[in-house]
């Protein structure tokens, strides 16, 4: 059900100009990035910085075929529209720069980003972005979707990931307001990517993989490599073996958070 925003305060005292200020809430859907998809490819003239955001989502997409569990208000589920040129790989980084810089600058969390579009504190994982590509009158249309965990307790999380993930509140026990988070999201999320510094640039001051030796499986084994840089297409370089690897995509490797 969509929710007539004009009632709350989402898109009021907004500091971003572009991006957010088009704003659709949506109190229960299946997942923000299925309906923006679905909008964007029924013809629904979406503006460059639309945003959909859900209350709950009952079938939250996951990378990699997984599911994101968020059939619950623990957290800020939510996606935005860019008709960019940007490669895929590069601009999966734009929300996870910004959300790392903000806990960082207005929390003081010590948060990195985790190649290629998770962002972790310390282990955990407090943040996933799958993005989906589409294409409208010709342009390229990139619905880039969030996950933010905010109000999470351990016992939210599932057992399985009890041990992986985190949220804003385990980490702060501050329980920030939606709206005034989300406000500063897309501020943060607007200056960067039309800021002067490019997003490998900016991925690089914020993560902490390069230059460390990581475990991985692959292919259902498991290897050490040591991560020499990212390349100017959002790709992994490493070293396995001593011989040099261009690690594209992370869907069949299993990287641990400890590095
Ligand atoms: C990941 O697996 O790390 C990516 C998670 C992406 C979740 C967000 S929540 C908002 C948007 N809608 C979805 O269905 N998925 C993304």
């Amino acid at each position: 059900m969509e929710v007539n925003i004009l009632q709350n305060n989402w898109t009021e005292n907004l500091k971003s100009k572009i991006y957010g200020g088009n704003l659709k809430l949506f109190e229960s859907i299946e997942s923000t990035n299925k309906k923006m998809f679905e909008d964007l490819n029924n013809n629904k003239n979406l503006k460059e910085g639309t945003v959909y955001i859900a209350l709950k989502q009952t079938a939250g997409k996951g990378s990699y075929g997984n599911s994101w569990v968020s059939d619950n208000d623990l957290g800020l589920w939510f996606s935005v529209l860019l008709y960019s040129p940007f490669k895929k790989e590069v601009l999966t980084f734009l929300p996870c720069i910004a959300l790392t810089k903000l806990l960082k600058e207005k929390f003081n969390i010590n948060a990195h980003i985790k190649w290629p579009n998770d962002v972790l504190v310390e282990h955990k994982k407090i943040s996933g972005t799958l993005i989906q590509i589409t294409t409208v009158d010709d342009k390229k249309a990139c619905v880039i979707g969030t996950g933010i965990n905010l109000y999470h307790n351990e016992n939210d999380f599932y057992s399985e990931i009890r041990n992986k993930a985190t949220s804003l509140f385990l980490e702060t026990g501050i329980k920030v307001d939606l709206e005034e988070f989300y406000k500063e999201f897309i501020y943060y999320f607007e200056e960067i990517y039309l800021g002067e510094k490019n997003l490998i640039e900016l991925f690089k001051e914020n993560s902490e993989i390069i230059g460390k030796k990581i475990k991985a499986k692959k292919d259902g084994k498991e290897i050490e490599a040591f991560v020499k840089d990212i390349t100017e297409e959002g790709y992994l370089k490493v070293e396995v073996d001593n011989k040099e690897e261009i690690w594209i995509s992370r869907a069949s490797l299993d990287i641990d958070t400890f590095y």
